[in-house]
Parts: C-alpha cells; structure tokens; sequence
C-alpha cells in the first residue's frame, strides 16, 4: 500500500530535506512524486544539465526507506526553452501566442517540444532507471494543454486523412454543405479556432479525439523510452470537462491508471465516484489515487480548510475500490507560487498540525491495514452487477454549443444513478458502450447522444436489463442525426425533443425537469406518463427508456423496482 504525495525539494533548502525524510517516516510514507515541475531545476539553460540536487534527494530518499515515482518534467518547460522556441508555447482558440508565467504552456504537435520530451525521458531513464528507490514513472501531469497552433493544424489534418480516408467523406460526415463549410483541400482544415459564430459540432468533436490521441502519442514516445528499466509507467489523469484524454483508450496503454482526486460536492459520493471510475478504467490493472488535497477543500470564491476526518474519509473510499494507495498534492505546502495557499501534508505551520496528526494517523491506519490485508475486500474482488455507461466522446459531444438545451449536463446525468446506487450500498462499474455488458444484471445508459451502430447493437444485446435516458443514441458517432428516431430495441420511435423551462408532476406524483421528449409507443408499454398522458417513461421487456431528467425520489424509485431479486425470478419482465 503506496502513502505519500508530489515532493519538491527544489523548492527548499537543503536543511529542509533532512526534516522532510524524518518526517516522512514518521508519517509512515513510503512512496513521493518526484520532479513533476523539475525541468527548469534540472535543465536550467538549453544544454546545461544539474543532476546533483536530485542524486541526493533520491540517495536520502532511498536511505529512509521511502521509494520514488519519478516524472517526467514535460508539463511545465521552463522560460528558456519557450525563448528558444517560440512555437513551442500554446496558442489559444482566438489566436493568442501565449507567454511563459504558469505552467503547462507547452504544444503537443510542436516538433522541438516533443524532441525535448523524447531527450527528458531518456536522460532520466539513463540516470535513474536503475536505482533501487525507483518505484515506477509518472510521465508528465495531467494532460490537458488544448493547442491551435500551424502545428497543430498540420497534425489535426493527418489524423483526420487516416480517420476519414478522403475529403468527400469528411465533407459528408460533417455535414459541411451546412453553412457552404465544404473542404477542397486538406489545407483548408482548422483546428476550431475562433470563429464568427457556432462552430461545426463535429469539427470539434474531431478535435477533441485528435488532441486525446496526440496527447496519448506524446505519452507512449515517453513510455517507450522508459520502458526497457523495467518500471511500471503510469500518467496521472484530471478529471473535468476541459480534459481531452479518452479514458478507456488511454488506460489500455499505462501500466498503473492514476487518478486526481479533487471533491467539490458531497466528499463520499464524489470519492466514490471518481474511484469506480478508475477502477472501472483499470479494468484488471492496477490503479492508484495519485493526487488529493491533504487539508483543503475548494468552493468557487473560497479555499478552506477540510473538515477533522475527512481526509482519512476519502481516502479510504479510493482504498477500499481497490487503489493500490493514497497520495496527496503536496508532501509541504509551498512558500510562494501560484499553489502556495494548496496545503500540504505538512501545512505552512509545520507539523504540530491538525492536519499533520491525520497524516501520521493515515499511514499508521494505511501501514496496519497493508499488514491485516485479509481484513479489507477490495470491490474489485466482488464484481458490481450494476454497470453505468460512461464515454468520453458522450461527455464532450453533450459540451457542443448547439443542443436544443444548454442545461443538458452528461456528468449530472451520469452522476446521479451512481450517486443513488452509492447511497443504496450497491457496488457500480463503468463500462463503455462496445464493452462486453454480459456481466450486468443492469446498464444504465445516461445521455448517449452520439453513439455507434456497434454500441447500438451491444446494448440491444444485454443480458440483463438496460435503462436509457433522454437524448441518448440520437446521432451517430460524427454527429449526424438517425434519421426517423427509432429505438426498435427499446420499442418506441422518438418523434420530438422538448427541453423543458420548468420543471413537471409526473402521473406517479414524482417531479421531473430539464427535459421532455414525444414518444411513440411500437411494442412497449408507457410506464408514467407526462401530465397530458403521453409516455415519459417506457418498457419493453428489460429494455427502459426515460424520456425525461427524474428527480432523485423517482429515479430511486426506478432503480429499485429494476434491481427487485423478484424482477428477475418471476420472469414479470416478459420477453424484448
Ligand atoms: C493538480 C496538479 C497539481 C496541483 C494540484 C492542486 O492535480 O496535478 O500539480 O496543481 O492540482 O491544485
């Protein structure tokens, strides 16, 4: 069991270091992330290298016992290097070269930045590959830099060659003669810079799946190199709407799936959350929560301090989901920078802390737990029955500027039966929709709007029940509508979409909000209906369709009826 968190020593004298490791053992830490912000302390001008700092930190490390998850520095270059190549810096939608200042201004297509990843990755394989504290690596941090630079424009159109094949399917698969978009030339195509107005949907689309594999292909160059040490490589995910990483397809190419964790709603449903999705992610490979705050919670106008308890709270949410361990940004908090108000394991005031006491008390819980194993069951050993569909592609299509409603939210939409099945005791999993579902008692399908024929035919397919809510398989995987809004599988034809301004009672008294839909019933039967007596919610057999954002007392009560042990025995559900 991993306990530990990001440690920069650069940052401090050395003095420091020595109170750091004491500390350290006193907190029973075993593992820190090493140099993830280092290059400018390890590179400070082009050519000139200074390994010593980081020689010792790692011998002092290793003599205390404690093991290093070293990083590759690539999020962060340092003032020099974006001096000396200007191209290298970030270049927003609007146009705008950004300067050096923050941190993870770098371009992912820009050929200097990936020779200097590729260089960083081998000097420190070569350096510390071997040493005996090095535990596994952590390859940049938290993709996430959206460039629209030449570069990027140069490398967007050889992604879209090999997707597309040739331009008069891009052109049909866009819908470019909407709006007289229509391409002559490969030249002609744009990353989604700004632009007069609302930008064409499946453009952006694109784009997004271009940046997550071009950002994967900047992580595999560097895997590579690190490979022949003999370490485990892993990547530390963020988790937010601006993130462009496909999580299953970027899981299949790390060793350890890393996970951030940062709350800002309810702590335990949330944990939770973020923790079946890495788990669901890692499928049989190990995973770890990498990042969390160790004292701080953060609202939107204030960062305050976390309430006694909960950092052990969440913690063990993550462990018991089967994380190999519970790291935390930062080992001590930071004098200065931008991060200095992010506190650390070790807060400003030192260690005679409350949060320094519940860091000890962690390990020491963490330490006795590693050692009474047998003691804790991870969920990964008891597979959950219950799978919730979650798709990148979903999340970012349903971010388009241009959906009947503004307010359709993927992630609340996805969020909620977790949460309710969370509170209900059940252990959840994530799957994608092409996923082998055949494990599943019950799929929840949220707010799939842009879906596969493949996907199509695999949900029909369940074994178990499938419960799909509004706007979910209305286009196709570019965007385009399904013409006709048949859902055979489902039993009913979708004939109009109608967001709701308000909230309304449904036939079983329940509220419901945000949505509404016109259906047509073909073989299934209307559960509940809307207050005009048309269906909103419908079954054929096993397979559900909600037409409309239940309030949680109805969803609840959806859920329980579907997961009754007599739903399935009796054989009440008929036949699809
Ligand atoms: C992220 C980053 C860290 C740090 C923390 C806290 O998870 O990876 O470098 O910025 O957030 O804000």
């Amino acid at each position: 069991m991993y306990f530990g968190g990001d440690y920069n020593p650069e940052q401090w004298p050395e003095h420091v270091w020595h109170e750091d490791v004491a500390l350290m053992r006193r907190a029973r830490v075993n593992l820190v992330t090493l140099g993830v912000f280092s290059w400018s302390s390890l590179q400070p001008a082009p050519g000139r290298w200074e390994f010593g700092w980081l020689d010792r930190v790692v011998d002092l490390l290793h003599d205390n016992d404690i093991q290093v998850n070293l990083a590759t520095p690539t999020a962060s270059p340092p003032p020099w290097f974006g001096r000396r190549f200007p191209d290298t810096l970030t270049v927003t939608a609007d146009g705008t070269r950004l300067s050096h200042g923050s941190r993870d201004t770098y371009c992912v297509s820009a050929p200097a930045y990936r020779a200097a990843s590729k260089e960083l990755a081998s000097v420190l394989a070569d350096r510390y590959g071997g040493h005996p504290a090095l535990a596994m690596w952590h390859v940049h941090n938290e993709y996430g830099t959206w460039c629209h630079c030449d570069h990027v424009a140069a490398a967007f159109r050889v992604w879209l060659r090999a997707r597309h094949g040739d331009l008069a399917t891009l052109n049909e698969r866009w819908t470019t003669a909407f709006w007289s978009q229509g391409y002559s030339d490969w030249d002609e195509i744009l990353p989604p810079r700004a632009t007069q107005w609302l930008p064409n949907p499946s453009q952006v689309l694109d784009f997004r799946r271009f940046l997550s594999d071009e950002m994967l292909a900047h992580f595999t160059e560097q895997r590579d190199i690190l490979r022949p040490t003999g370490r485990p490589i892993t990547t530390n995910f963020a988790f937010g709407s601006w993130v462009p990483v496909d999580h299953w397809k970027w899981a299949r190419e790390a060793d350890l799936i890393a996970v951030d964790d940062y709350p800002t709603g309810d702590l335990a449903e949330e944990s939770a959350f973020a923790a079946d999705l890495a788990r669901s992610w890692a499928g049989d490979k190990p995973w770890i929560l990498m990042e969390q705050a160790a004292a701080v919670e953060y609202t939107r106008e204030r960062t305050l301090p976390r309430p006694p308890g909960d950092l052990a709270r969440a913690t063990l949410i993550h462990i018991e989901r089967g994380s190999i361990g519970a790291m935390f940004f930062q080992w001590r908090a930071s004098r200065g920078g931008a991060e200095q108000w992010h506190h650390g394991m070790v807060p400003h005031a030192g260690p005679d802390t409350r949060t320094f006491r519940e860091i000890a008390d962690l390990g020491e819980t963490l330490a006795a737990r590693a050692h009474r194993s047998a003691a804790l069951t991870p969920i990964k050993d008891r597979a959950p029955e219950i799978a919730i569909i979650w798709d990148d592609e979903a999340w970012w299509a349903l971010q388009s500027r241009s959906l009947p409603s503004q307010d359709l939210d993927y992630l609340e939409a996805v969020k909620q039966p977790h949460r309710l099945l969370y509170r209900a005791g059940h252990q959840i999993a994530f799957a994608h929709p092409e996923h082998d579902l055949s494990p599943y008692r019950l799929v929840i399908v949220p707010s799939l709007l842009p879906i596969t024929d493949a996907a199509l035919a695999n949900l029909a397919a369940c074994r178990g029940a499938v419960l799909m809510s509004y706007f979910s398989a209305v286009t196709d995987e570019h965007l385009r509508v399904r013409l006709g809004g048949h859902l055979p599988a489902f039993g009913i034809t979708i004939k109009e979409h109608r967001p709701l301004a308000e909230p309304l009672t449904l036939s079983d008294g329940t509220r419901a909000s945000l949505w509404s839909e016109e259906i047509r019933l073909e073989g299934a039967e209307a559960v509940i209906t809307y207050p005009d007596g048309t269906p909103a919610i419908t079954r054929l057999g096993k397979a559900w369709y909600v037409s409309t954002r239940l309030a949680d007392k109805a969803y609840e009560r959806l859920l329980t009826c579907l997961l009754r042990p007599s739903y399935y025995s009796t054989g009440t559900h008929g036949e699809r």
